[in-house]
């Protein structure tokens, strides 16, 4: 299984890094399993410009980190895509790769051969209030529908503040280990749905 994981945080070791991290424990060392990640902000991605060239090639025009990605995005059987919420929505760096992914589906279609794959979205955020982290989990999940992958789960992780806040948190910690648990067995997206209308949507 070759797992991509994707960090739109940019505080590396912080509340987003450590919960893929504890995902990505549970299949890392699974033989067979190449796992590849990425801090979106470390990678030269720059915003979309609207220009239209994706509508009639394969790739975007602009040549810069997405170049990688959407190689990693069509050749990867699961990808864990993660945010903090940033004044209500996802992370800048977050929101421009999801920009930039509008080149991953053309005139006749999703370019990527989703079907297939599996998917786990994780938000991050400080407010406790359930309704808040709404608006930017209906962001994360145009990803996935845009890839027509829909065996999706959602983790979405609050209260937690400071940097290193998660690793003091054995509900984040476990819940993390259980997608990783379902990723590794393969049936993430299978149970049924919750009130969000999304399957395995989990809220700690
Ligand atoms: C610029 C900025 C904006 C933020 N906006 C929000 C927000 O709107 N709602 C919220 O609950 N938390 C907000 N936070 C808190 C982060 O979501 C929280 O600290 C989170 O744990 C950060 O995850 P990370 O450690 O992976 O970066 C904000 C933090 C920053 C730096």
């Amino acid at each position: 299984m070759r797992v991509l994981a994707l960090v739109g945080s940019a505080r590396v070791g912080g509340n987003t890094d450590t919960i893929i991290d504890e995902i990505l424990s549970q299949v890392e060392h699974r033989p067979g399993t190449r796992v590849r990640k990425y801090y979106l902000h470390q990678l030269d991605l720059r915003p979309c410009r609207g220009c239209g060239h994706c509508r009639e090639h394969e790739w975007c025009a602009q040549e810069d980190g997405m170049r990688e990605l959407y190689g990693e995005i069509r050749s990867s059987d699961a990808i864990i895509l993660g945010s903090p919420v940033y004044m209500g929505q996802v992370s800048g760096q977050t929101k421009i790769f999801l920009d930039r992914c509008y080149a991953l589906r053309g005139p006749a279609g999703s370019r990527v051969a989703g079907a297939d794959k599996l998917g786990i979205a994780v938000l991050v955020c400080g407010a406790r209030d359930p309704e808040h982290p709404r608006p930017a989990l209906r962001t994360l999940r145009v990803f996935f529908r845009l890839c027509e992958i829909s065996r999706v789960e959602e983790l979405v992780a609050q209260g937690l503040g400071p940097r290193h806040a998660a690793r003091e948190r054995q509900d984040v910690l476990f819940a993390a280990r259980e997608k990783g648990r379902r990723l590794a067995a393969g049936i993430i997206g299978i149970p049924g749905r919750d009130a969000e209308g999304a399957p395995g949507s989990d809220h700690v």
